[in-house]
């Protein structure tokens, strides 16, 4: 690894400029959107695009998505049919990437997209990415900017904690008010298909396009051909303890990541939101795990006990990333 100096940028005019000119150089720089912190590098440039594979540690044969700051800037890169234009008008800027066929001649590099015809599109709803974007100039290709296989970062310190000495710089722009990644929406088939719960629901979707397909089995044991999005994997957002779902009672001897009013015992506790606000919950929900996977340790507990979240609106997000912290570990590709 590079070993490099990661400089900290505050979210002033001079940080942003800074920033914005190290991307345009080829550099990796880590910035805040309102899901999570996303680890940015020039998507037309593919050794930038490398650094991103090798400072995450990701595999290759997992596609970054492009982040723009306009819907205007998106589609000269992708098509759009009406479908993705309704979408693009509902719910950008927002959390919400939509996989459409590349255009020909598209100059996003082919590794930035793994080599696959399609692309995923993302139009941050965040002044300061928005404002970076624009002064890139260029499509900015973004994972979660953590280690692969670990906890998406919310803020920049979560961003120092997994990649400094491995990035160049990470701009600060406080932490993610949503939470968690961005639903991604696959458009480049005839029925549209939901690939990842997140910021945005299934319910707001289905009333903008009518009836979404679940995506098909994403932990790749279906045997059934090509996964469709290969970067999700069971195994995903894991903190090393290992977590209990749908948690009603909390051994002695675990930690707690509570939703509502908590049972009582556990080593420590984490609430998510006490009132059983599911928007407050997605917004604690990386920090929690991130905080009970240390805190837990320090005590001694041997694992985090989840209790449920209702699954649906911004709950199945939250579910889905419980889950995938629950899967069994060390697939090949989590991410
Ligand atoms: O909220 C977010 O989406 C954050 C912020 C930084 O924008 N980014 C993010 O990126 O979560 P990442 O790489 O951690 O997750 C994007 C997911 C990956 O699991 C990847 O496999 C899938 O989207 N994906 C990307 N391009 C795809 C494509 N062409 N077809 C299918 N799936 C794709
Ligand atoms: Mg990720």
């Amino acid at each position: 690894m590079r070993g490099i100096m990661t400089e900290l940028l505050q979210a002033d005019p001079e940080g942003v400029t800074r920033a914005a000119a190290m991307l345009r150089d080829g550099k990796l720089v880590a910035f805040g959107t309102e899901t999570v912190y996303g680890l940015g590098a020039d998507a037309t440039d593919a050794d930038a695009v490398a650094a991103i594979f090798l400072a995450k540690g990701r595999p290759r044969f997992n596609p970054l998505i492009c982040h723009y700051p306009s819907a205007e800037a998106a589609f000269l890169d992708v098509v759009a049919d009406a479908r993705a234009r309704a979408v693009a008008r509902a719910f950008w800027p927002g959390p919400l990437t939509v996989i459409l066929p590349r255009r020909p001649g598209c100059a996003v590099a082919l590794l930035t997209g793994a080599g696959l015809d399609t692309l995923g599109v993302r139009v941050p709803d965040h002044p300061v990415a928005n404002l970076l974007l624009h002064r890139a100039g260029r499509a900015i290709a973004a994972p979660s900017a953590n280690r692969s296989g670990h906890v998406s970062p919310t803020s920049a310190a979560h961003v120092l904690d997994g990649l400094d000495g491995r990035i160049d710089a990470v701009l600060d722009s406080g932490p993610c008010a949503v939470g968690v990644e961005s639903t991604v929406l696959d458009l480049s088939g005839s029925q549209p298909v939901l690939l990842r719960p997140g910021g945005v629901t299934l319910e707001a979707l289905e009333a903008c396009l009518g009836p979404v397909q679940l995506g098909a089995p994403i932990d790749g044991a279906a045997g059934s051909g090509a996964l469709r999005s290969p970067g999700l994997l069971a195994s995903h957002y894991a903190p090393s303890l290992p977590v209990r779902l749908d948690a009603v009672s909390v051994a002695e001897n675990e930690a707690l990541l509570a939703f509502g009013p908590p049972p009582a015992g556990g080593r420590c506790v984490f609430q998510l939101s006490y009132s059983g606000s599911t928007a407050e919950a997605a917004a604690r929900l990386f920090q929690g795990l991130r905080w009970l996977d240390a805190e837990g340790a320090r005590l001694g507990a041997i694992g985090i006990a989840a209790m449920p979240v209702p699954d649906k609106g911004l709950g199945a997000a939250i579910q889905d990333r419980l889950r995938r912290a629950a899967a069994p570990r060390g697939q090949i590709g989590r991410e």
